[in-house]
This record gives C-alpha cells, structure tokens and sequence, in this order.
C-alpha cells in the first residue's frame, strides 16, 4: 500500500491558506483503509467494529467529494484559462468517478463475505485514493491559494457545515481526529470557534470513543 503522506511533513501548511482541515481528512481516509486492511487480513471484516469504520469511511468520503465538486472546483475552473490547468481540473472529476465504483466493489465483497476480494478492493482503494489525494493537495490546492486565496478555500468549510450541520460535526469532528497526533489536533481546535471546541472535548470525542472512555 502507498505510505500516506504525514500531516506536518506538508509543506503548503505555511502557505497563505490554511489547508489543515483538508490534509486532517486525507490522512483519516488513509487511516481507515489501512484499519479495513489490517480486520480483512485478519479475517475480521464481517465484525461490527470493522463495518462501523467502513460505512464512517464511505459517508465521509462520498461528502468529502461531493463539497469538493459542488464549491471547491467549479469557481476554480472558472478563474483558470490555461490548458495546462483545466487538463488537471478535469482529471480531479475522473479521478473522483474511479472512486465510486472500487466503493461497490468492496461493499460486494463484504456483503459475499469475500475477504479475499474485499482486500484486493482495499488495496486498489488505497492505491487511486493515495495517488488522486496526492494530486490533489500537489496541484490543485496550490492552484486555488493562488487563483481564489482563502475566500476560496472557505467556500469548503462553509459547505462541509452546510451538508452537515451540528449533528454531522459531532461525528465527524472525532472521526477526523482518531489517532491524530497530538500537533494534528490541536492545529484542527485552533480552527473551530469555543463552542465546537468544547462540545468536541466534553462531548463529541468521549461519545464516539464509546462509554469506557466517556467513564475515564
Ligand atoms: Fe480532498
């Protein structure tokens, strides 16, 4: 599988615009199909902890996607002109559609109890999702700092909290933070206004890490 790229080992973090949260989500889509892996390799895969990860990991995708081709692309393909970057705009969209069908893939294998099949699935998962992230954050995150700047990127934020709402953030707040590290969250809390903050701290995170840890 390819390695994911480490969060703060991103160089674009000092850039102008703040791609935090996107980097944050790349590495818990990494995360999750190294975890599928790891329970398929174990023959595992039908357990209930292993299919909470999965339906997480496509909801969150799948919104993850969506955001991106509904506010992120659009303007940005309609402030570039050269070739060169509509060509790469364009791959973003076919990059996207390759996704899709390895999802149902896999969502047949396990439904087969095929665990064989579902690690091929997982594994050509890991391979288009790492080389389509990669590309993503390589050319056109830098292409929208420079074309959009940070109005442009907001427009992501703003359409993740659209789709979600308060409910959708108290999933997917320590969904995103699961094993990050202790740098990872706290550049993600300094994003988030007091409330979010604390709701995520006193409420969110103990809830999705189940009643051991709400208890401890
Ligand atoms: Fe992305």
């Amino acid at each position: 599988m390819d390695k994911p790229t480490d969060w703060s080992a991103r160089s674009d973090l000092v850039g102008t615009v703040d791609f935090t949260m996107m980097f944050a989500a790349h590495d818990a889509f990494s995360r999750d199909i190294a975890r599928m892996i790891t329970t398929c390799e174990a023959g595992r895969a039908l357990a209930p902890e292993t299919t909470v990860v999965w339906d997480r990991f496509k909801r969150f995708l799948l919104l993850h996607h969506r955001t991106e081709d509904a506010v992120l692309f659009p303007p940005l393909r309609a402030a570039v002109d050269d070739p060169v970057d509509l060509d790469m705009l364009a791959a973003m969209d076919v990059e996207h559609a390759r996704i899709d069908p390895l999802l149902d893939l896999i969502d047949a294998a396990l439904a087969d109890a095929d665990h064989g099949g579902a690690l091929v699935g997982l594994h050509e998962l890991a391979e288009e999702l790492g080389a389509h992230m990669r590309h993503e954050e390589q050319r056109a995150l830098p292409l929208l700092e420079a074309r959009l700047g940070r109005a442009g990127w907001d427009a992501f934020g703003r359409g993740m909290r659209k789709e979600q709402g308060l409910r959708g953030a108290a999933e997917y707040l320590p969904w995103l933070l699961d094993g990050a590290s202790s740098a990872l969250t706290a550049a993600v809390m300094r994003q988030l206004p007091l409330p979010a903050r604390v709701l995520y701290r006193r409420v969110w995170a103990p809830r999705y890490h189940g009643p051991a840890r709400a208890a401890a």
